[in-house]
């Protein structure tokens, strides 16, 4: 059987309000996502075995039962155990080039091509959103990571409507490669931090749900209206990662002082990204900010926003 090679894309949230708590333990969530040309690629091979096996060289990522590919690929084999008997066991190799706990859903979208990529293999012609729902059970962030582009996300994250795509901005990412940011610590130091406006707002979901800012920019993006997608970036989790982590503050008001359409740290963080109208305005942002932070801990990418979820790498 040949190998199947798929691109999964990174995201990036335009916009992340956390509305209030739920009763299954997760947050109620306002989201904008929007997928990134940075991508992993995520090659699966039968290996002729009953086992499933995870191959990466990045040293941060677990290649054993707790990587997120690995429970994707268990999640299909005892979903769909007659394909799984019929098939056989799989590699699965992942050459990551998005940044590991950085806040751009690394993880869940590998976990979604893992999801596609065995649909396809196995021949089995799984709808997207019964895809979908079995993405919601291994992580908030897989739904969207399968469908990719741009959505409003709310719910715990998984439930998505699509909204019209952005034209090609691009975006300039930041992240210190020693620094990551767990997002179940994020919540938990969020929920304590807010604690009474906190609880208040759980018990008046529907109140803070009509006051949610986020109108704005799903305007502004309907309308392709650039400057004003710069202008209504918003991040609740700015508010604890950026008093926690100083640097990233510092970092962020760098990209700012570039004047770019808008900054915004992505997710629990800590990478921070600024978008640009040109490749010569991401380019310039990158070197200026490069220039104000010589420390070679930082790491840079210009990248663009993309169009598509999961699908085969190009021959
Ligand atoms: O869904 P996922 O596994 O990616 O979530 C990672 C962490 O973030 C979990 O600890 C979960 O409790 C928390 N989370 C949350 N509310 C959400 C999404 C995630 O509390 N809507």
């Amino acid at each position: 059987m040949r190998p199947y090679s798929l691109i999964a894309p990174a995201k990036i949230n335009l916009y992340l309000e956390i509305l209030g708590d739920r009763s299954d333990g997760y947050h109620e969530l306002a989201m904008v996502m929007q997928s990134v040309a940075l991508a992993d690629q995520i090659t699966l091979r039968a290996n002729g075995t009953a086992r499933i096996q995870v191959f990466c060289d990045h040293p941060d990522v677990p290649a054993d039962q707790t990587n997120l590919a690995y429970r994707a690929a268990d999640l299909m084999a005892n979903t769909y155990a007659e394909a799984y008997r019929q098939f056989g066991g799989v590699d699965i190799r992942i050459d990551k080039q998005i940044p590991v706990g950085a806040g751009l859903a690394g993880g869940s979208t590998n976990a979604a091509a893992v999801l596609v990529g065995l649909d396809l293999m196995w021949g089995i012609g799984i709808t997207q959103i019964e895809l979908q729902d079995l993405g919601a059970q291994l992580g908030s962030d897989v739904p969207f990571c399968i469908a990719g582009g741009t959505a409003i996300a709310t719910g715990r994250g998984e439930v998505l409507s699509p909204l019209p795509p952005v034209d090609q901005l691009y975006v300039v990412l930041a992240k210190y490669q020693s620094l990551s940011v767990s997002t179940a610590w994020a919540y938990k130091t969020y929920r304590q931090r807010f604690e009474e406006a906190y609880i208040r707002e759980g018990d008046r979901l529907s109140d803070k749900r009509n006051a949610m800012k986020s109108g704005a920019l799903v305007s502004a993006i309907d309308q392709a209206d650039h400057g004003q997608i710069g202008k209504r970036l918003y991040n609740d989790f700015e508010k604890i990662v950026l008093e926690e982590h100083p640097q990233v503050a510092a970092l962020k008001a760098a990209m700012a002082a570039c004047d770019p359409l808008g900054c915004l740290m992505s997710g629990s963080g800590p990478t921070v990204f600024a978008l640009a109208e040109t490749q010569e305005q991401a380019d310039r942002i990158a070197t200026e900010v490069r220039s104000v932070i010589p420390d070679s801990d930082l790491k840079l990418w210009v990248t663009q926003l993309y169009h598509h979820g999961i699908h085969l790498a190009p021959h």
